[in-house]
Order: structure tokens, then C-alpha cells, then sequence
């Protein structure tokens, strides 16, 4: 029983898990730094964590190829519903679901979620993964919240933390954000998609080496690990 965990760039991830491939905010599309396409990315489920198009840039193109479940707060599944995908699970802030291959949980996250078209998007959430092999903490689009030492009791094998800045947590923050959850193990995302959001992610691993008690893995898109 194993799960595998692949960045595509920005703050799209694939896990795949004992055969289930979890795809979480697919943008693959107009994403300059994505490590596969909309036409290739396998998919049996997809996760969105808020409405902005560079998190569900690709969702109704992937959902309609590969037929897969998404997984979104109900305002999002209900736009979705209206775009033509069907095969829907909402769920909301603090709020899980068990399903076959593992259990999601949707988390609060300081953000906005408008849709592309402008639609009400509901609000932004993290999302909590409690796989067979482990737990992973995907905190999405979000500034620094002090009830993450919260969501880190639960025990986070992996956790995923913007570093960017500007539009989410930037270095500084994010190194707090680690020193609340105590991850084992923490991925930087949403950094060097573009000019405006580079940060030396080298850099910042260093400073997650020295003052937290967290591994940090840095990976370059298409880079995979092992979640245990
Ligand atoms: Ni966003
Ligand atoms: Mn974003």
C-alpha cells in the first residue's frame, strides 16, 4: 500500500494512491512551469480547493475526458453542475467524507475562491488527505492562520505550503505555517509559476532545516516522492 505524490507545477498536484490517481487543482493549460497536459494527466478523482482559474484552469476538460468524481465546496460543484460535469461530491469547511481509497477533508484557508466567470466561488478551504499510508495537508491559497497548529495535531505525514508571497503566504510566513503544523515533511508550491511570485525555495529549505523540526523537499515540476 503505497502513495505516490507528483507536483505538476504551481499548486497542482497528482497523488496517486494504491492505483487511485487524486488530482488536486488542475491547471495545466496556461500554467507556464506545468510538467504534463490536460490531454494526458490520468485522473480517477479531482480535488479543488477554491474557484480561481489558476486552480480549476483545466477541472471541466479533465472531468469530461477521464469521467472522474470532483471534489469541491458546494458552491463550486453547483457551478460545475452548470457547465455540464456531473459527476460531483460537495463538501465543506470542516466537513469529511470517507470515501474508498481514502478520506478528504476540507480545511478553512484566509483567500477569496471567485470562479472565471464570476461566479461566487464559495470560500477557499485546505484540503486534508488521510490516505492508507498516511496524511497529507494540502493548505492551498492562504495567508498565515494560527488554527493550522490545530489542523497539525491531527498528525501530517506531508504537508504543501505556498511560499510565494502576494497573493499567499510568502517565505517568512510559511516557515511560522511549518512551526504550527510540524509536518514531517513539507513541499514549498505557488512560487516561480511567474515573475511576480519567484522566491528561492533553496533558500527557504535551508531556514526549514534550521528552525523547524520538519524535512523540506523541494521539488521541481514533474518531481515525485513517496509519502512513507
Ligand atoms: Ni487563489
Ligand atoms: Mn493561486
Amino acid at each position: 500500500m503505497t502513495t505516490t505524490v507528483t507536483f505538476l507545477g504551481h499548486g497542482t498536484f497528482l497523488v496517486e494512491t494504491n492505483g487511485t490517481h487524486v488530482l488536486i487543482d488542475p491547471f495545466l493549460t496556461d500554467n507556464p512551469v506545468a510538467s504534463t497536459t490536460a490531454e494526458e494527466v490520468p485522473a480517477d478523482v479531482i480535488i479543488l480547493t477554491h474557484g480561481h482559474g489558476d486552480h480549476v484552469g483545466d477541472v471541466i476538460a479533465v472531468a469530461q475526458r477521464t469521467g472522474a468524481m470532483v471534489i469541491a465546496n458546494f458552491e463550486i460543484v453547483e457551478w460545475l453542475s452548470g457547465q455540464g460535469v456531473e459527476n460531483t461530491h460537495p463538501l465543506h469547511i470542516g466537513g469529511q467524507h470517507a470515501f474508498e481509497w481514502g478520506t478528504v477533508k476540507l480545511t478553512i484557508a484566509h483567500h477569496g475562491s471567485m470562479l472565471p466567470d464570476g461566479s461566487c466561488g464559495g470560500n477557499p478551504a485546505g484540503v486534508l488527505l488521510k490516505l492508507s499510508d498516511g496524511t497529507i495537508y494540502h493548505a492551498a491559497d492562504t495567508g498565515l492562520f494560527y488554527d493550522m497548529k490545530l489542523i497539525g495535531e491531527t498528525g501530517i505525514d506531508l504537508a504543501i505550503v505556498p511560499i510565494g508571497d502576494n497573493f499567499t503566504m510568502g517565505p517568512d510566513d510559511a516557515l511560522k505555517a511549518v512551526q504550527l503544523i510540524e509536518p514531517k515533511r513539507v513541499i514549498p508550491d505557488h512560487y516561480d509559476t511567474w515573475p511576480l511570485i519567484a522566491q528561492d525555495a533553496g533558500a527557504w529549505a535551508e531556514r526549514v532545516r534550521a528552525e523547524t523540526s520538519a524535512e523540506p523537499l523541494v521539488m521541481a515540476p514533474g518531481d515525485s516522492c513517496e509519502l512513507n
